[in-house]
């Protein structure tokens, strides 16, 4: 153990405004099976793996502007440890008995008058998303609530409640006197959002939450066969379902080198510990390709956890940002205690959930070159996401392209990148040279599309078969044609 590592025997949280210990569990014990078990039932449990959003609670963490700010996350999917030290809210905190005059929070009462709940096991998880987004302006969209399923009350009513609050909202982040009458967004100003580090052992599981890079590169060199843990939108799975025993967990949460955005006129370099909703919001603009995936990835609860290097580090063949970020030519940098490298992205992953990334090595950061081809005049770069439902659905194909065109529209420059037709992320190198020199346009687009239906040799599954991929691969790219044609 590290000098800085705060070795305890016991976990402290708080939990709506009161300091609990934890002193007799695993730390991959989900908080939603402590919240249960400690009898703070009215957090629920529908699917256990993030998809339903019953076990929503809120979280707090930090805006883009590194300022207090109450997330909603999936508490399904979050091992104990990982909110050591951490304020959690849930629906019994913002209640009745909470509120002076057992007065409901403005949530509570919107939903009450829009009939926005009926059996109400979902209810709980909706007003902790409607909570976190009251507070932090998004209610005037319905992407606050897309990780939320109800199966009875119907949307509808769901909806009119988050539009009803829209106002309240606007007027408490524009006048500071409503701030003050309102006990949840006074106290955010004084929060104090560092994690400490951690150091906590219990049924032979060791969870360390290091501060530093440097201890965390230490701890890796100590055991080499460490899992690495950032937002456990992955690991909190086989948590959760698998019951999964790790030895030894690093977080990397509370390292403030890995949440990091550097932008130059050269390149945009990504913290690997960031987490998406962090991108979503402080990069947007910049890479529209990126910004589309980011919108379709997952939902709200799930972003404001899940991770850039998680996603690379998972190395999952769906995985929706290595399409996008192979399309725009990204880089990896690896870090260790003896050095760091840096490699393309293409060339990162090996083989079906296989990586560059070797023992005593942490994905330290993620970078985007800006620069482009010289001589072009326009750059064209989207990226497209098929699946069984709009949000919160895993892939079957997902594609991004990137083309640079001279000022005769001769391409200079193409990257077409892939997920779920191999068993890594894949750019379609063949095609791409193909592409290069040739006039853009619909007979070219649609003269590479036979290659495009031959290159990858894509699975069936239950998701999709390989006949519907492979067309997926060629109509993806010619959708893209015609899309950017119309724009
Ligand atoms: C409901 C739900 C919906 C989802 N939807 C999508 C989706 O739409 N698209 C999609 O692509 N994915 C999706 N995912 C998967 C998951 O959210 C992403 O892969 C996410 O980016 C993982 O990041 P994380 O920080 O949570 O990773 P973790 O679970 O913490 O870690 C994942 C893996 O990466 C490794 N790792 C993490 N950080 C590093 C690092 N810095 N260096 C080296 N290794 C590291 C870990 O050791 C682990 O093996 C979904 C998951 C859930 C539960
Ligand atoms: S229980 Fe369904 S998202 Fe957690
Ligand atoms: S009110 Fe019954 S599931 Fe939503």
């Amino acid at each position: 153990m590290t000098s800085t590592q705060i070795s305890t025997d016991q976990l402290t949280l708080t939990l709506n405004g009161s300091l609990r210990r934890i002193a007799d569990l695993p730390p991959t014990t989900t908080l939603l099976e402590y919240l249960r078990q400690s009898g703070h039932v009215g957090t629920k449990e529908g699917c256990g793996d993030g998809d339903c959003g019953a076990c929503t609670v809120a979280i707090l963490g930090k805006d883009a502007q590194g300022q207090p700010q109450y997330q909603a996350v999936n508490s399904c999917l979050i091992p104990i440890g990982a909110v050591a030290g951490r304020e959690v809210m849930t629906a019994e905190g913002i209640g009745n008995g909470q509120r002076p005059n057992g007065q409901l929070h403005p949530v509570q009462a919107a939903m009450m008058e829009t009939g926005g709940s009926q059996c109400g096991y979902c209810t709980p998880g909706f007003i902790m998303s409607l909570f976190a987004a009251y507070y932090d302006g998004s209610l005037s969209d319905d992407i606050c609530i897309e990780g939320n399923l109800c199966r009875c009350t119907g949307y509808l009513p769901i909806r009119k409640a988050a539009q009803r609050l829209v106002e309240a909202s606007a007027s408490l982040a524009a006048t500071p006197e409503a701030t003050l009458d309102d006990r949840f967004s006074a106290d955010l100003a004084h929060k104090i959002l560092d994690l400490p580090a951690l150091s906590y052992t219990h049924s032979q599981q060791q969870f360390y939450r290091p501060t530093e890079l440097s201890e965390a590169l230490h701890l890796l060199q100590q055991h080499p066969d460490a899992t690495l843990v950032a937002g456990a939108t992955d690991l909190g799975l086989e948590m959760s379902w698998h019951r999964q025993h790790y030895p030894v967990l690093i977080s990397l949460e509370a390292i403030q080198a890995l949440q990091q955005i550097e932008q130059t006129d050269a390149a945009v370099e990504l913290g690997a510990a960031l987490p998406l909703s962090q991108i979503e919001t402080r990069l947007r603009g910049v890479f529209p390709s990126l910004d589309e995936m980011l919108h379709w990835f997952a939902a709200r609860q799930v972003r404001n956890r899940a991770t850039i290097g998680g996603n690379i580090g998972t190395a999952s063949p769906i995985g929706d940002l290595p399409p996008v970020l192979l399309a725009l030519d990204a880089s990896v940098k690896l870090v260790s205690a003896t050095g760091e490298r840096e490699l393309l992205l293409a060339d990162f992953f090996k083989g079906y959930r296989q990586t560059e990334l070797k023992s005593g090595e942490i994905i330290y950061s993620v970078t985007i070159p800006k620069v482009i081809t010289p001589g072009t005049a326009e750059r064209l770069s989207q990226s497209y996401k098929i699946g069984k439902r709009g949000t919160d659905d895993i892939s079957i194909v997902a594609a991004a392209f990137t083309v640079d065109l001279d000022a005769e529209q001769k391409i200079l420059h193409a990257r077409l990148g892939y997920g779920g037709v191999a068993a890594t992320p894949i750019r379609a190198v063949a095609v791409e040279d193909m592409l290069v020199g040739q006039t853009w346009s619909l007979d070219t687009v649609r003269s590479v599309k036979p290659a495009l239906q031959e290159i990858f040799k894509p699975l069936s599954d239950l998701r999709g078969s390989a006949a519907y991929r492979k067309l997926l691969v060629a109509n993806l790219f010619e959708k893209f044609f015609v899309e950017m044609s119309a724009s």
